[in-house]
């Protein structure tokens, strides 16, 4: 527990999860996570922007306590997930005068998730404002930047954004604002990857929208405080414009050795031609750090054994993964080694529907590649390269 100031009159109350490791039963969290919360005491009313996950809530009401909050008007709820609203029927308990500020789908959700009773509600539109007194909150609606109902919250007088998930980063830090900007600058990117991604097209639009306000700090409820937002707002531009890099991200599993080399023969071909490629051995790969390459790849080439007629489980989990993150690669295919036959390119396909991507030829090798299968693997390093090419991916 502890208390920050962002400054005069707002705080920072939320709670630190230092050693949790495992987000929604899925996502590595290698760095802890927090679920940031900030008070806002204008001169005539107090706010308390979004909560935290249940498991913390004590810290949240103790930080309270030793600000000495008496009282609080509005509970705003920028996001229906629980890791920001599971502490609202305590606030709730506790402030019982306090109303929740959200909007009609929040609404609708934190009836269902928390059973909060449907008097307790403020609905608030998009760009509505609510004063404080001397200060002032407007509050945009920005869709799918977790959930259908997200919105963020914006200070008007001192130009801070409250946005929830979006902007987040799983990292722990005693540190209120960000220092180490390249560690930070990864971690939201792995939380983008993981996150975001999939909405990269929504993200487009919400961007744009809040390009009509000024902006001179970042308080997301995931991580630390961007007192320099151009660092989060540049990045966010980046990962979802439609540029790709010249990338191949190769993630793969071997049963007896012979998808590993030709996993390893492929990458040595691209390397050649200076092509960068991250190889992810599924077995002992961090999802997040596959998510990760997936941002900004080019090219998605899949390696599996064929197994029982089909794909090595963990080859379908990549590509269930890959189908649902929704990467804005441009090419993707499929290499792997076979003993006698299936149908496993057929089934990879079938996974990646929601890919916008032109398939390349597959390399399918019986058994452990020989001079033949590596001339097949030269060939697609070059069909790899050209497509690279013909979207300027290499310079002049
Ligand atoms: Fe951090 Fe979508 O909740």
């Amino acid at each position: 527990m502890a208390i920050q100031k962002l400054k005069s009159g707002v705080f920072s109350v939320g709670a630190k999860h230092w050693d949790r490791r495992l987000f929604d039963e899925l996502i590595p969290l290698p760095e802890g996570t927090t679920y940031n919360a900030y008070l806002i005491r204008g001169s005539e009313k107090t706010a308390l922007i979004d909560t935290v996950d249940p498991e913390k809530k004590n810290d949240l009401l103790e930080n309270l306590e030793s600000l000495k909050v008496k009282n609080i008007d509005y509970v705003i709820a920028n996001h229906a997930e629980q890791d920001h609203s599971g502490a609202i029927p305590e606030i709730l308990e506790k402030y019982p005068k306090a109303i929740v500020v959200t909007n009609e789908k929040c609404k609708k959700m934190l009836i269902d998730l928390l059973q909060i009773p449907e008097d307790k509600f403020l609905i608030v539109k998009d760009q509505e404002t609510l004063s404080l007194g001397d200060k002032t909150l407007q509050f945009i609606l920005t869709p799918w930047v977790h959930w259908p109902e997200t919105m963020v919250t914006y200070l008007r007088e001192d130009r801070i954004l409250f946005p929830c998930d979006f902007f987040g980063a799983h990292f722990a830090s005693s540190e209120l604002f960000v220092k180490n900007e390249v560690k930070v600058y990864e971690s939201a990117k792995r939380y983008y990857a993981e996150i975001m991604m999939p909405f990269r097209k929504k993200i487009i639009g919400n961007l744009e929208k809040l390009e009509d306000i000024e902006i001179d700090m970042i308080a997301p409820s995931h991580g630390q405080v961007y007192d320099k937002p151009e660092l989060i707002l540049d990045a966010y531009k980046d990962w979802t414009s439609d540029n790709v890099k010249n990338e191949v991200v190769i993630p793969y599993v071997s049963m007896h050795g012979s998808t590993q080399k030709i996993v390893e023969y492929l990458i040595d071909s691209l390397t050649e031609k200076n092509i960068v490629v991250k190889p992810f051995n599924l077995t002992v790969t961090d999802i997040g750090e596959l998510a990760i390459a997936l941002v900004d790849a080019a090219t998605i080439v899949i390696g599996s054994p064929i197994v029982l007629t089909g794909p090595h489980p963990s080859a379908v989990y990549a590509a269930y993964l890959a189908n649902a993150l929704r990467p804005k690669a441009r090419f993707a295919t499929i290499i792997g080694s076979y003993g006698w036959g299936g149908k496993m390119v057929d089934q990879i396909v079938g996974m990646l529907g929601n890919l916008k991507v032109e398939l390349l030829s597959p390399v399918l090798i019986k058994g452990y590649p020989k001079d033949a299968d590596y001339q097949s693997l030269d060939k697609l390093a070059d069909e790899i390269l050209l497509k690279h090419e013909s979207l300027k991916l290499l310079g002049d």
